[in-house]
């Protein structure tokens, strides 16, 4: 066997969690035979990963193969632990904004998309990333759901865009909106640390991040891959979730981001033919906890049937809605402008 034949079966090769293969991504450095053996050298930061892709390519090569992984001399830049000294993988954003939320479904994806937007009607140059690994609905709510991954020739992954950002989610990486998504961490990990890396998003003034709710492995590693500027707390005003919202802003403490505010959504309903105030949810509860925690509060969204309409049908409602649900998000933008610039 020869190199040529060797790249051909390693370029059928993908890598782990992603939709491209091994050479497309240029992790092969070397290919060798010795001894009338295969010597292939991987250079790749992703532990778990790299096991992933040793396991494949000794299958593939019915184990008469030696994988070598490339001089780790990158990997001690990164300072694992140190959150304090993040590494900055995203060095072409001027500021990072990361939106979380103690639990799923409370409104965090509809938050990232109408702020991001609201940004950009100031003048900002915004991309939202979509890190999301559980529950990509960016591309929906923005209306670019339809689209799939795209490279340029400098062989850099094209946002999609749509009402003045740039979008990009870990969504696009599955073939149908209904392809599960179960990741291992790590690699989730890398996938997002690629979109950080290998997206065109040019200049920016804001990187927006729609992260996964809760308080593990992902986060801390963004944190330690980015400087985040300001997270953004969202929570739904009934003590279960402010509990679990407690636990985001105690992380982020710990990890020394520094938090931008809380915003509490589905704040309180006004039936629209009675015109009657339901505290669904109870009140106060995100006031309360901000206050509690010493950290802004960015305001109140109601829980309003005309917001999940239009974030459904990706017209989002800062940009489609009427003047009251522009006005919610508008107020968190100015709010969150006012603390971090
Ligand atoms: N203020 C609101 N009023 C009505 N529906 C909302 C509101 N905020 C979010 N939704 C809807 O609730 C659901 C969950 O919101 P989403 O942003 O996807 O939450 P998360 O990202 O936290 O899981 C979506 O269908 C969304 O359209
Ligand atoms: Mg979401």
């Amino acid at each position: 066997m020869n190199n040529e034949k060797i790249l051909e079966k390693l370029s059928g090769v993908m890598y782990p969690g992603l939709d491209r293969s091994i050479t497309d991504l240029k992790i092969v450095d070397d290919i060798a035979i010795e001894h009338g053996t295969p010597v292939v050298t991987l250079s790749m930061q992703n532990d778990e990963a790299y096991e992933l892709l040793k396991e494949r390519l000794q299958d593939l090569f019915e184990g008469k193969i030696t994988i070598r992984r490339k001089g780790m001399a990158k990997k001690k830049d990164i300072h694992y632990g140190h959150t304090a000294n993040p590494n900055n993988r995203a060095p072409y954003a001027k500021r990072v904004i990361a939106v979380t939320s103690g639990k799923g479904g409370v409104g965090k994806s509809t938050v990232s998309a109408n702020l991001s937007v609201a940004l950009a009607q100031k003048g900002f140059k915004v991309g939202l990333l979509d890190a999301d690994v559980y529950g990509p609905n960016i591309p929906r709510m923005l209306g670019t759901a339809h689209e799939t991954l795209r490279w340029n020739d400098n062989d850099k992954i094209v946002p999609s865009e749509n009402f003045g950002i740039k979008i990009m989610s870990v969504g696009l990486t599955t073939p149908t909106s209904d392809t599960p998504l179960v990741w291992r961490s790590s690699v989730a990990v890398s996938a997002l640390i690629q979109f950080l890396e290998d997206v065109e998003w040019g200049e920016l003034d804001f990187l927006v991040i729609d992260m996964p709710p809760g308080t593990g492995d992902i986060q801390l590693t963004m944190a330690q891959e980015l400087p985040i500027t300001a997270g953004v707390i969202v929570t739904t005003p009934q003590p279960v979730a402010l509990d679990d919202v407690s636990r985001a802003i105690m992380m982020f403490k710990d990890i020394h981001v520094p938090i931008g505010g809380l915003v509490e959504n589905m704040s309180y309903f006004i039936a629209p033919d009675t015109g009657t105030r339901y505290d669904i949810f109870g009140t106060g509860g995100g006031e309360a906890t901000a206050e509690k925690y010493g950290i802004p509060f960015l305001g109140q969204i109601p829980l309003d049937m005309r917001i999940r309409e239009h974030s459904d049908a990706g017209t989002p409602p800062v940009a489609m809605g009427e003047a009251s649900q522009k006005g919610y998000y508008k107020t968190i933008a100015d709010r969150l402008l006012k603390q971090i610039l």
